[in-house]
């Protein structure tokens, strides 16, 4: 039977005061649903998930003491920094991403008077580390992968020009070494910061990388799951659908909608607003021609409200990073932990667009 609507007001509230004091926990989806009648649970693929907010790849899970963090403040899962990888022979075609980062900053959007929606500018560089270096660390971070913790791992390897053979190699060596080490859900960071290059803009050849990498990665093993992350170009939605497409027909079992957007005019690339936005008619576009398709939504996300209007739109996770990463200039309703701690509560229980209220809202 369903709680009048004061009993439910009555629990969210004791539940919201003792989230206060403790950290979010596995226990969380099954109080939720029974106490209020509400399910957070997500998915990534296969895989359940306590509930659907990921950290997303980025400044914020390429070290130990962040990874143990974000698991000790009760997020479903993480994305990895993404690898820049190599093959056996130490060979990098990607190695100018390896170089140290030059800049990273926080913006505001011009109608953020307060400062509360953090976008980041940086200069799109990857990882510095060698494979080994990485290797290292994804060793060390394994063991915090659990049934109430799961941990993806992302990698870049060789993106060819439109008349260059993939180098294979790359891909498969540093696929192996991972999964070698446990890890068997892959995500391809299709990252903005490729069309930096004229080469790489070419739409044929960018297509062709959607179909042709996801096969190769998971020729390695059967039991390698790849999540594409869609890049988001300027040529219109329908070439967005082109790209899932290929994906699909490359053998991907989901996508990440999507990476963030290149500006020429900011030589970077930009999220906030304009890709929660964009995202969020791509993921219901793409939802209408494969609807039994896996979708990690990531962009702009600073609400549970955001959070909803991903999950509504088909994805069946979010992942997030500029909220946490970014200064925000309000005080956070959380004041005990970190961060990870603040922003993950605001995202749940913030009374007017947490997630937890938002769907006790729909209930009535
Ligand atoms: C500083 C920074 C580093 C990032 N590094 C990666 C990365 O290594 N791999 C990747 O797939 N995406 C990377 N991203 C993209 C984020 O994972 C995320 O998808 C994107 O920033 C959109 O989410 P947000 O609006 O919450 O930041 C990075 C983004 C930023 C701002």
């Amino acid at each position: 039977m369903r709680n009048s609507k004061l009993e439910t007001e009555r629990k969210l509230e004791e539940l919201s005061k003792y989230y206060l004091e403790n950290s979010i926990d596995e226990k969380l989806p099954e109080i939720l649903k029974s106490e209020l009648g509400i399910d957070i649970k997500g998915k990534y693929g296969k895989i359940n998930l306590i509930h659907p907010i990921l950290v997303a790849p980025g400044q914020l899970t390429r070290e130990i003491q962040q990874i143990e963090k974000i698991k000790m403040a009760g997020y479903a899962g993480c994305v990895l920094k993404s690898v820049v990888g190599e093959d056996e022979n130490g060979l990098c075609s990607m190695s100018i991403y390896r170089k140290k980062m030059t800049y990273l900053k926080t913006v505001y959007e011009d109608f953020d008077k307060e400062g509360i929606f953090p976008v980041i500018l940086w200069d799109g560089r990857g990882d510095v580390r060698s494979l080994n270096e990485y290797i290292k660390f994804a060793v060390n971070v394994f063991p915090y992968l659990n049934e109430n913790f799961l941990i993806v791992t992302s990698i870049i390897c060789h993106f060819p020009g439109p008349d260059e053979e993939l180098k294979k190699e790359e891909w498969i060596y540093t696929t192996k070494r991972l999964f070698e080490i446990g890890y068997n859900i892959f995500e391809i960071d299709f990252c903005p910061a490729l069309i930096y290059d004229e080469k790489f803009a070419d739409k044929k050849n960018i297509l062709r990388w959607y179909r042709e990498i996801p096969g190769v990665v998971k020729s390695v093993s059967k039991n390698i799951n790849v999540f594409c992350k869609i890049l988001n170009l300027d040529y219109g939605i329908d070439f967005q659908v082109e790209i899932v497409k290929e994906a699909v027909k490359g053998g991907a079992d989901g996508v990440i909608i999507g990476n963030r957007i290149f500006k020429k005019e900011l030589n970077c690339a930009w999220g906030g607003k304009e890709l929660r936005e964009r995202n969020l008619i791509m993921i219901k576009t793409i939802k209408e021609e494969f609807p039994d398709l896996s979708i990690s939504g990531t962009g702009g996300i600073y609400t549970g409200k955001h959070i909803c209007q991903y999950l509504k739109a088909g994805a069946e996770n979010v992942q997030i990073l500029s909220y946490i990463l970014g200064k925000v200039k309000k005080d956070f309703i959380k004041k005990k932990g970190n961060k990870f701690d603040k922003v993950l509560y605001e995202l749940l229980f913030h009374p007017f667009d947490g997630l937890i209220p938002v769907l006790v809202k729909d209930l009535d």
